[in-house]
């Protein structure tokens, strides 16, 4: 695995891995890599022949006074793990690469970005949208993997990449993995570390209560009877404060009153301590 941290590097390692009909798939992280990540890292390979990870935290998508000074910062420990995962590449640039002196451009993907956690983080997903369209941009790969467990992200980039019309990748060559959960169900997320013991037990009641939500709603439930009873729960639960819990229409983001004939979702987003949690299931 050759790790990479300029520019005119990156560009030298990606024309070689794309020669002859070679295909490459993108993974973007934030690095503190879980078995979240490295799900999504498999998948890639075996999507296409080369596979390369990014690893930035990246400051425009932190709001003030949010967790961008705190966020767990390790590249030794994950360039391991993903070379034992057989990744070929791995593109670590530091903010000074990505945002030289000078920067003046946000990618912003209007409607999409407003509800649930756009509501709660403020040019959050601009953050997001314009990062990872620059990582499109500099990888070039044919396939870019996202998890959806970040379903709001998911249609944000997917969306991009339809409205600039993408070439590398194509918007269907965004593929969206489900969640990896703990055995009691909790998410994993890089975050869940800022959890103590005891808040860690408590974080269980989240995907608890959105699947009992869920049966709720198939049984026939009012959908805002059930969502009501889905943020008691988790304020019962040790939960200090509910973001949202949210029925939505899968791709469109727009709220729902009851279930219909397209596929929806419940989402979630709740503090625990020092963590906000973020959590979403299809009603299927
Ligand atoms: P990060 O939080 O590091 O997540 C990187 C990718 O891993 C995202 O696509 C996320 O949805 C996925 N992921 C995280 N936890 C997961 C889980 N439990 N199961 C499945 N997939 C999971 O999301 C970001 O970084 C950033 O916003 C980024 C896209 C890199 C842009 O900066």
């Amino acid at each position: 695995m050759q790790t990479i941290y300029r520019l005119e590097d990156l560009r030298a390692a990606v024309a070689s891995s794309k020669i002859g009909e070679k295909t490459l798939a993108l993974v973007p992280t934030m690095g503190a890599l879980h078995e979240g990540h490295l799900t999504l890292v498999r998948r890639a390979r075996e999507l296409a022949d080369a596979v390369a990870v990014s690893i930035f935290v990246n400051p425009r998508q932190f709001g003030p006074g949010e967790d961008f000074d705190a966020y767990p910062r390790r590249l030794e420990d994950d360039a391991a793990l993903l070379r034992a995962e057989g990744v070929h590449l791995l593109w670590a640039p530091s903010p000074d690469v990505v945002y030289p002196e000078g920067f003046a451009t946000t990618v912003s993907v209007a409607g999409l970005d407003e509800p649930l956690c756009g509501a709660a983080r403020p040019g959050h997903f601009d953050g997001v949208a314009t990062v990872v369209c620059k990582l499109f941009n500099q990888v070039q790969p044919d396939f870019a993997l996202f998890g959806e467990k970040d379903w709001q992200q998911l249609a944000i980039i997917r969306r991009m990449a339809r409205d600039l019309d993408l070439a590398f990748p194509r918007a269907e060559a965004i593929i969206g993995v489900p969640t990896v959960r703990e055995a009691d169900g909790l998410a994993l997320s890089s975050r869940n570390q800022y959890l103590t013991a005891a808040e860690r037990a408590q974080a269980a009641a989240l995907p608890r209560a959105i699947q009992a939500a869920i049966a709720d709603l198939r049984a026939g439930a009012d959908a805002d009877a059930a969502l009501e009873d889905l943020r008691t729960a988790l304020l019962r639960g040790g939960f200090a404060r509910v973001d949202y819990a949210d029925l939505r229409d899968a791709e469109t983001l727009e709220a729902l009153d009851g279930l219909g004939s397209r596929p929806a979702r419940v989402l979630v987003a709740a503090h625990l301590g020092k963590a906000r949690l973020i959590d979403n299931w299809p009603v299927e």
